[in-house]
């Protein structure tokens, strides 16, 4: 990557815990600017709003990064076949497979089992005692119901919260990346080996008959599949849940209105996203050719990140955008991305942070936090914006 009149910023620990201040000051420079992530690659990346919606629907920036990807046959060749990582026509392909499970309609079907799964966490965490939020509601939450949607045993979720925090993570030894990623795709394969025997009413099994009747899918495909959906399905949500209950606390006079009128849920969940952004940066881009985003030259070869976060706090396209108001119009933000790489989840996603706040806020009429917000901690990833530990307290 050159950027030969453009000084390069390196950006530092302190980007995990606050990514919007450096976009801030990077936006008001210019929208395009080449860093290196903290720990991890170089990249140009894109804080402006208008520059970032135009990148993510380019067909020039695409998804095959020439230089990162594995040698075919090694093992890691399962994790890096799936719709994210796919330019058309493979991500047509793939993403037609998986489509009809995330409808908005299919979606609302899960609705009561997802109710009673939030009612039966919120129903082990006392009142009045110190817990952590993230550990005992937000991540259970989505992880046991993309688990159920899989047909993954949710008793394995311990090790999946473990090796996909590796994976997601920026300052990792290689060995131990190396070790997670190489454990989790050998769980994939043993349980895709499983279903093949023995199939289940579940979207795994669909999609290994998908591949059996119509040799659509190989089988690294399908294990980059499993492992796309689990991992999307949780680190997201979780982050969702966990910082937009965070944001609600350090903004009680938006938590008194949600809690007055609890209507407001859906209006906001969307700015919850727009705010708390559980994804800092879309994945990697690469330009196929040479592009002029913003004003600045990115040759071909060039990785491109999108900071959705910064996107969505552009005061160019967001009035006060640091400010949270529930009440706001925050349609147009990118948390769930743009085009073709749009958010399968998303409405999977809505729906869980909709009845989990809901729920949270009717169970427990006093929430406040435990210790200071300048002392959390939030993890060691770019790509995802999340707390490590959420400990609150709670009283009916
Ligand atoms: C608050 C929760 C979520 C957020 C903020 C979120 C955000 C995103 C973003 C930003 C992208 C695009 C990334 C890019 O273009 O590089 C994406 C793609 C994707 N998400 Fe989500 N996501 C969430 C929940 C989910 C859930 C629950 C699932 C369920 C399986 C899911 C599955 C996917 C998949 C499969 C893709 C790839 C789509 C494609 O390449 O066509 N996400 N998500």
């Amino acid at each position: 990557m050159t950027a030969p009149d453009i000084a390069v910023e390196r950006l530092g620990a302190d980007y995990f815990a606050d990514p919007y201040s450096v976009h801030a000051r990077l936006r008001a420079q210019r929208p395009v600017t080449p860093v290196v992530m903290p720990g991890g690659p170089g990249a140009w990346l894109i804080t402006g709003y208008a520059e970032a919606r135009a990148a993510l629907a380019d067909p020039r920036l695409s998804k095959h990064m020439p230089d990162w990807h594995p040698e075919p046959g090694s093992i890691f060749a399962a994790l890096d076949l799936h719709l994210l990582n796919s330019d058309p026509p493979d991500h047509a392909r793939l993403r037609k497979l998986v489509t009809k499970a995330f409808t908005a309609r299919r979606v609302e079907r899960l609705r009561p089992r997802i109710t009673a799964i939030t009612a039966g966490l919120l129903e082990d965490m006392p009142g009045r005692a110190e817990v952590d939020l993230l550990a005992s509601f937000a991540f259970p939450l989505p992880i046991t119901v993309i688990c159920e949607l899989l047909g993954v045993p949710s008793g394995d979720r311990d090790d999946f919260r473990a090796w996909s925090a590796t994976i997601v993570a920026n300052t990792v030894a290689p060995e131990v990346f190396q070790a997670h990623a190489t454990a989790m795709i050998r769980y994939f394969m043993a349980l895709l080996a499983d279903k093949r025997h023995e199939p289940g009413d579940d979207l795994l099994s669909a999609l290994i008959a998908a591949r059996d009747d119509e040799d659509r899918l190989s089988e690294d495909e399908l294990v980059s599949m499993a492992f796309l959906l689990l991992v999307a399905g949780h680190e997201t949500t979780v982050n969702l849940i966990a910082s937009g209950v965070l944001a609600l606390l350090l903004n009680p006079a938006e938590l008194a209105r949600l809690r007055a009128e609890p209507a407001l849920i859906g209006s906001a969940v969307e700015e919850l996203l727009r705010y708390v952004n559980p994804v800092n940066h879309a994945t990697f881009r690469c330009a196929a050719e040479p592009v002029e985003i913003g004003g600045v030259h990115i040759s071909r070869g060039d990785p491109v990140l999108v900071a959705l976060s910064g996107a969505n706090r552009d005061p160019a396209r967001f009035g006060d955008p640091d400010q949270l108001d529930l009440g706001r119009d925050s349609s147009g933000h990118l948390a769930f991305g743009h085009g073709i790489h749009y958010c399968l989840g998303a409405p999977l996603a809505r729906l869980e942070a909709g009845i989990a706040v809901s729920g949270l806020l009717a169970r427990f009429g006093s929430i406040s936090l435990a210790v200071p917000a300048a002392s959390l901690r939030w993890r060691p990833s770019t790509l995802i914006h999340g707390l490590e530990a959420l400990p609150v307290r709670l009283a009916p």
